[in-house]
């Protein structure tokens, strides 16, 4: 990659964009699932596709330039990406996590891991002192996420990378939220960086795919014999789609993320929107240290209606975005964290968390602003007013 180039630019202009046997402007679809050796002391490059495959290899070279890190994977999901980076740690052995971690990773946590006997203790991570306070002997990863899933809580990468070092941990970030073009944490010495690439890297809800990314080559060389030994990789035409939804990131996020502004600005100002979840509102607790450590503020936000029942008036009344898990799509994407992507997490723990019942998540795509924003005027006047709320 060019260090000259922008990031837009680079997206674009990298070592994938001519095939060099043919000059195709695309990168070839590589199938085959075993490679012929020409000598068995010595095999080529590429032996079997589960151990690597030109493909694949495009993707992952892509996003560990794009990241700033010496290797980058491939993963049939962005929980097999997450899953795979916690192998990294055995029996014994502590995790400290962000509060309101995607409810896969909390899923993944504290029912499977835990079988495992690897401990595990959630803080708020927004609190650098409470983080500290829980780190033991034993922990090994502090893994955060930022901003959080669904409550956009802001971590300060730095602070918590300089706790991970004096502590001899490593730091995990899942960047599904941010992408590279906004927020690069291995350049603020963060040790893995992972995806969800179904997400914003694809772009068109018609992928399921994960990313891991390492700064570290020893790292790196142990993050690739996880991923050949669990073996969830990704397959050949998804590794394609990603890398070719890659190709717009830059253009969709920000045009998103510019929608997604106006749009908070408007639910914050609405009399039955009981409060709205977005780092780029001045008032967010974190927009200054988000600010400080990322380029943008992303395209999704959340906001709070007064209980379920206005949730059901809103969802049945709103007409542009899809009702949906997932986010970071072209279309928008509205979803109900409590049913959705958090129904892994017991109520009690969902509503400490602040993920109560009245809480929506909205990830802005391309549509107009200005037509998303009349249909969600339009959706919640037929909300009923709180009888509390209406001196607001
Ligand atoms: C922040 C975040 N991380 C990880 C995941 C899991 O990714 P996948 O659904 O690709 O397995 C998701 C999915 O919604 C997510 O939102």
């Amino acid at each position: 990659m060019e260090k000259s180039f922008s990031f837009q630019t680079n997206l674009l202009h990298n070592k994938w964009k001519i095939d060099e046997q043919t000059g195709a402007v695309s990168v070839p679809i590589q199938h085959a699932s075993t490679f012929h050796q020409a000598d068995f002391d010595e095999f080529g490059k590429y032996d079997y596709s589960r151990s690597g495959n030109p493909t694949r290899e495009a993707l992952e070279e892509t996003i560990a330039e794009l990241e700033g890190g010496v290797r980058g994977f491939a993963f049939s999901s962005g929980m097999a990406a997450i899953s795979t980076a916690f192998l990294l740690l055995s029996k014994g052995d502590h995790v400290l996590v962000t509060e309101d971690v995607y409810g896969g990773t909390y899923r993944m946590i504290t029912e499977v891991l835990s079988r495992f006997g690897i401990e595990y203790t959630f803080v708020d991570m927004t609190d650098l002192h409470e983080v500290a306070s829980h780190i033991r002997p034993n922990t090994k990863v502090i893994y955060v996420e930022t901003p959080s899933n669904p409550l956009l809580k802001i971590t300060d990468i730095h602070g918590i990378v300089k706790l991970a070092k004096a502590n001899g941990c490593l730091t995990f970030l899942d960047n599904t939220f941010m992408t590279p073009t906004l927020q690069r944490p291995l350049d603020l010495g963060v040790d893995v960086v992972l995806h969800s690439a179904t997400k914003f890297l694809s772009g068109h809800s018609d992928v399921v795919a994960g990313l891991a990314v390492v700064k570290d080559k020893e790292l790196a060389d142990q993050l690739y014999k996880l991923q050949n030994a669990f073996g969830a990789v990704l397959g050949v035409q998804d590794a394609w789609l990603v890398l070719r939804g890659l190709k717009t990131l830059h253009v969709r996020l920000e045009q998103s993320a510019q929608s997604a502004l106006k749009i908070a600005q408007f639910l914050a100002n609405h009399p039955k929107v009981e409060e709205v979840y977005y780092p780029g509102l001045s008032d967010h607790p974190g927009h200054s240290i988000h600010r400080y450590q990322a380029s943008g503020f992303g395209a999704v936000l959340s906001f709070r209606l007064a209980d379920e029942e206005a949730v059901r008036t809103f969802v049945q009344h709103v007409k542009i975005p899809v009702f949906a898990v997932s986010l970071g799509a072209v279309e928008s994407i509205l979803s109900y964290p409590a049913k959705m992507s958090h129904a892994a997490m017991p109520k009690e723990e969902r509503e400490k968390r602040g993920i109560t019942d009245g809480l929506l998540r909205l990830s802005v795509g391309l549509e107009a602003a200005d037509d998303l924003i009349a249909d969600f005027d339009k959706a919640l006047s037929y909300v009923k007013t709180r009888p509390e709320a209406v001196s607001r």
